[in-house]
């Protein structure tokens, strides 16, 4: 098929879609997207339900983890120059009282966890030190928190902030695009806190107040003033206060969502904005959005070429609650489409909002795992996270697409539990529980049976759970006494009766 034909083709099959490329003989009718974690799709995707679920409230006994000890998040002086108002004296100054986290507070760029548990462990060290007590994120009793300890455990770890990480590498691989690209003027900022207030994470950039997005569901909220950030969103509107006028966001970013190979409830996102002034779009003989769209869409391109080489790609029109138009970018690799980013012309509210007003701006949001996922053949998200020196030490700063190399697969042990639901059950909920008792040996809880008795008007679900280990062999009592537990709290804490 010639490229002209295959990119009509794909514009009439599939409306929206705009194909850019050359690569040839695509078989279009049989094109299927990969959808990954990590999504930019979250927000897209929720447009579909808003109105249908209201945010819903945890149910009070959702979470009794067993205590643990503070968080300490120390921060060396910093050697990166960072903008005024994110320099590093909130993150020197002491304890972060999260009950007042309305704004953003920064953290040095190489901060260092220090928890205060048996196993001490002080990465880097020195310097002053903030910290953030279990207590202020997860509170067992009140009903506007559902943050469990597996994901409070997560805060300040920095992935990204890794050199030779995957993630870490990803990161500096993007930086280095921009660099190139536009030597001296993208700011880039990748140490701000996690905990953010509502308004940011939301408001600010206009998701509507029904968008369930904002559920508790699939977020978790600190309180209900305060969430950890589900998007790196969440910092356009104070960067944007702050005068910057291109930057690159990158930070840990936390959502409720289902258990499988591709899904994780931390990920790492990187933002991008840029502003455009009038003079810039006058001098295009262009208008304002228009030039935004165009220089958003090849500087997309060329980033993606940059990180995969010459892929065909196509962009895809969606829905972000802020911009307008709204695209995703997708590319054509290892045999399928595969979604790289969402992104768009920023709605003009947001500027204006953030004493901006007079200029029109391009933004993204990237999925960090997803496409480390692909580019290092990573073949499950849990292994970002793993300590094991055979995953880590496959990695070298600058070495974007090493292929990992699976040191062992350890068998899979299934396990599968029935239940009548009631109207409250949510899959993210039992997720949760799982996760909470299992933490990383489970690989995946997938709903294998549904049906609805009419008489007793009643339905019941049978969720498979996958329990494998990526570093050893599970044995059959610790993976019984693992089912055992997970019987009892989904069975105490979900309103659902066993089968
Ligand atoms: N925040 C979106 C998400 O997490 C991704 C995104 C889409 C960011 C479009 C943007 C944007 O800045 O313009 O799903």
């Amino acid at each position: 098929m010639n490229p002209l034909r295959s990119s009509v083709l794909s514009a009439l099959l599939l409306p929206g879609v705009v194909v850019v490329g050359t690569r040839v003989g695509l078989p279009v009718l049989a094109m299927a997207t990969l959808r990954l974690s990590s999504s930019s799709s979250f927000f897209a995707y929720q447009q579909q339900k808003v109105g249908l679920t209201a945010p819903q409230r945890p149910p009070s006994s959702f979470a009794s983890p067993p205590p643990s000890p503070p968080l300490v998040v120390c921060s060396i002086p910093d050697r990166h120059h960072l903008p005024s108002s994110h320099s590093s004296a909130e993150a020197s100054s002491g304890r972060i009282s999260l009950g007042f986290c309305t704004r953003q507070q920064s953290w040095n760029r190489n901060l260092a966890v220090v928890a205060a548990a048996a196993s001490v462990t002080e990465v880097g060290g020195g310097g002053s030190s903030s910290t953030i007590s279990r207590e202020e994120v997860v509170r067992e009793d009140d009903p506007t928190n559902n943050v469990p300890d597996t994901v409070f455990g997560k805060i300040g770890l920095q992935l990204h902030n890794r050199e030779s990480h995957p993630l870490g590498i990803l990161k500096n691989a993007i930086y280095s695009y921009f660099d190139e690209t536009f030597p001296g003027v993208f700011h880039k900022v990748d140490n701000l806190l996690p905990i953010v207030s509502v308004k940011a994470n939301f408001d600010d950039v206009l998701t509507p107040p029904d968008h369930v997005s904002r559920s508790y569901n699939d977020t978790y909220y600190v309180n209900a003033d305060t969430v950890l950030r589900c998007h790196t969103s969440a910092h356009q509107a104070e960067l944007l206060r702050q005068g910057l006028t291109h930057f690159l966001v990158t930070g840990d970013v936390y959502r409720r969502d289902a258990i499988d190979a591709t899904h994780y409830p931390v990920f790492h996102q990187m933002e991008g904005l840029r502003l455009f002034t009038q003079q810039e779009w006058e001098a295009a003989g262009m208008d304002g959005t228009a030039l935004a769209a165009q220089e958003l869409k090849k500087t997309l391109e060329g980033l993606a070429r940059h990180l995969f080489g010459d892929v065909q790609m196509r962009w895809v029109d969606t829905y972000f609650p802020f911009t307008d138009p709204s695209y995703e970018l997708e590319i054509f690799f290892q045999g399928k489409w595969m979604e790289v980013l969402g992104c768009g012309v920023t709605q003009q509210q947001i500027l204006c909002n953030n004493g901006c007003a007079g200029t029109t701006a391009w933004a993204f949001g990237l999925g960090l795992e997803r496409l480390a996922m692909v580019l290092f053949d990573i073949p499950d998200i849990r292994l970002f996270w793993s300590n094991d020196s055979r995953f880590t030490s496959q990695f070298k700063s600058g070495q974007l697409g090493t292929k990992f190399k699976s040191f062992s697969k350890y068998p899979p042990c299934y396990k599968d539990i029935s239940f009548w639901i009631s109207e409250e059950f949510s899959e993210n909920n039992l997720c949760e529980i799982v996760r909470g008792i299992a933490g990383d040996l489970v690989e995946e809880v997938v709903l294998i049976d549904e049906f609805t008795n009419p008489k007793k008007g009643k339905t019941s679900h049978c969720y498979r759970i996958a329990y494998r280990s990526m570093e050893r062999s599970l044995t059959d009592d610790e993976i019984n006494a693992l089912q055992a537990e997970v019987r009892q709290q989904v069975e105490g804490k979900l309103k659902i009766t066993l089968r």
